[in-house]
């Protein structure tokens, strides 16, 4: 058993490898201006459902099931085209394996994932498989931003499918395009009321970008580390379970914390199956931070520091004490942005414009998400980068 499971894994590292890409020389362009007003580079709003906390973990997801059930039957298969590409038996392992680790999983997250298995039609081994995708494959830009007043706002792209399939005809990654028709807007509720808001994918529970309304806001990076989501996921596959998958521990805390405080200590102390980058954002003027995780301990905290005049955080995918690589400095493109629309004019608007400009903007973008926390708005766009277009 444990064989089929470290070549499963060893297929994600390959896949990681055999990038198919045809790499452009890398594209900039000048800071945008004036897209949020007519949502340029955008291909639409998601819907947005209601997961209703008080239902029992099995049905709470039907509804964006039923409505999105064609779109995730299409994107698994994609996940097994690609992975079947490889070797068959990956297939048959995943399964025949992956659904007894179902039930290993913490409660609700387990049932849940039966549930939407159940609700889709499709194997529960290939739903915890879709899931267990994101723990690994997530490239992103995350934002806390403050005006002049000290009201926060937290923004995000959300970039996926690296290395995951090159559509030649289309010149576009081919994981991107079926992830596109899946976002959502989910709106989780209790007792009646909103508890908390994300943007997911249709058949992932895990919490990548949410918004506790009047608490805080959560973005999730990835953090490259060759010896980080692979390794964690293994063990805990093999049975080292002591960890929270990344964005779980995401969704937990929106369910637990109650302010900005909380929700720090949380995510800087629990151990966590994969270093990641949380970002995090308050109510509070200065309630802004990079949490820089590894999986047993914290790296760093990089807090917003009001009184040296910041008045934003940005993370992309690398450590602040490091230099981007040069063929993905999206880092620079988006500080010069932000320090070019200025802190004057912080809100939506210019910082839709900082995450529309390319390479902030790429070929991997899905969407953007742009949250304030005291109004508990949450507004999410799907993406889509114009030609010419650098592919990450
Ligand atoms: C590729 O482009 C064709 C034609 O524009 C379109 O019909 C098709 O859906 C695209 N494929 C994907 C995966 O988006
Ligand atoms: C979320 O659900 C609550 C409770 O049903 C409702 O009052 C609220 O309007 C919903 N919000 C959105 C954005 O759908
Ligand atoms: C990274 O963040 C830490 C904590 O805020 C800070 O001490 C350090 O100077 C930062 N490094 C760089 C290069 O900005
Ligand atoms: C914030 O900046 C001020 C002024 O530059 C400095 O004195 C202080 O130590 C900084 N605070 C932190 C927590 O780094």
């Amino acid at each position: 058993v444990n064989m089929q499971f470290i070549t499963l894994l060893a297929v994600f590292a390959a896949l990681c490898v055999f990038a198919n890409a045809q790499v452009l020389p890398p594209y900039t362009e000048d800071c945008q201006h004036g897209m949020y007003a007519n949502h340029a580079r955008c291909a639409g709003m998601p819907p947005t459902f209601e997961v209703n906390l008080d239902q029992d973990p099995s049905v709470r997801w039907n509804g964006v099931v039923q409505h999105k059930k064609k779109e995730l039957v299409a994107m698994i298969g994609q996940i097994k085209l690609l992975v079947g590409a490889i070797s068959p038996k990956i297939i048959t392992a995943v399964d025949q394996y992956l659904p007894e680790l179902i039930q290993k999983l913490p409660e609700p997250y387990g049932a849940e994932i039966q549930g939407i298995a159940k609700a889709s039609g499709l194997p529960d081994g290939e739903i915890l498989l879709f899931n267990i995708f994101y723990e690994i494959f997530t490239v992103c830009t995350s934002i806390v931003a403050q005006d002049d007043a000290g009201k926060l706002y937290h923004a995000r792209n959300l970039d996926f499918g690296l290395f995951m399939g090159w559509d030649v005809k289309n010149h576009t990654w081919l994981i991107t395009e079926y992830l596109r028709p899946l976002v959502v807007n989910v709106n989780f509720t209790r007792g009646g009321k909103t508890a908390y808001k994300s943007v997911n994918f249709a058949g992932y529970i895990g919490l990548l970008t949410g918004i506790k309304p009047n608490a805080f806001t959560i973005t999730l990076n990835e953090r490259f580390n060759i010896d980080g989501g692979f390794v964690g996921m293994l063990e805990w596959i093999m049975g080292q379970r002591d960890g929270h998958w990344t964005s779980f521990l995401t969704r937990t805390v929106m369910d637990k914390a109650s302010s900005y405080d909380e929700a720090m200590s949380m995510l800087t102390k629990e151990v966590i199956l994969a270093p990641v980058y949380y970002i995090v954002g308050g109510v509070k003027s200065g309630e802004g931070a990079v949490v820089t995780r590894d999986r047993t301990k914290l790296d760093n905290v990089m807090a917003m520091n009001t009184t040296a005049g910041e008045w934003y955080v940005l993370e992309t995918n690398y450590d602040n004490w490091t230099n981007p690589p040069f063929f993905d400095d999206r880092r620079a493109d988006a500080k010069k942005c932000m320090d070019y629309s200025g802190k004057k004019g912080v809100g939506f608007p210019s910082i839709f414009d900082v995450l529309s400009t390319k390479p902030v903007l790429n070929q991997l973008t899905t969407y953007t998400a742009l949250m304030q926390v005291n109004a508990g708005t949450l507004e999410t766009y799907i993406r889509e980068c114009p030609h010419p277009c650098y592919p990450w």
